[in-house]
């Protein structure tokens, strides 16, 4: 990984990308949404503050764990004056995320265990099959209909 001298403040995108690790088109989907900024120089190039190597490495290693986009933006906008996260900041939100992660990985063990049932079926029947109707949305849609007629027959 390419060593940037201390005295230089400022990075280009391809800098960025080869300290980071982070493709040149990650870099710009990122700042397209707000995860980190840059100023242009005259010949309308992108620069970089050395912090914007922290906020990409806390993007990335919040996407490695599932957190989405918008949820990373979020936490980033919420800390005082767009600071980049200092240590302090990511024990915090990563503990925050991990009861999110839990829930996470609870359903998905659901999922799996439905899948099983799935296995060389087919169906996909939004009546039977788990998977395709994970929170029986019909099932509601019938009791509650159910429901209301039982109201106001009575
Ligand atoms: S595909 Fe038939 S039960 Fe899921």
């Amino acid at each position: 990984m390419p060593q940037i001298p201390v005295k230089v403040h400022e990075l280009t995108v391809g800098q960025l990308s080869a300290r980071s690790g982070a493709a040149v088109s990650a870099l710009h989907f990122y700042e397209a949404k707000g995860l980190i900024s840059s100023r242009r120089t005259s010949g309308n190039q992108r620069r970089y503050g050395r912090d914007a190597l922290r906020r990409v490495a806390f993007v990335r290693a919040a996407q490695r764990v599932g957190i989405p986009l918008a949820t990373i933006r979020d936490a980033l906008a919420e800390l005082p004056e767009e600071r980049t996260p200092t240590r302090e900041d990511w024990a915090r939100l990563s503990e925050n995320w991990r009861s999110e992660l839990d829930a996470r990985i609870k359903q998905l063990g659901r999922l799996r265990d439905h899948l099983t049932d799935c296995i060389g079926c087919g169906c996909l029947s939004l009546e039977t099959c788990v998977l395709s109707n994970p929170d029986d949305v019909i099932g509601e849609q019938i009791s509650g209909s159910r429901l209301m007629g039982e109201k106001r027959k009575g």
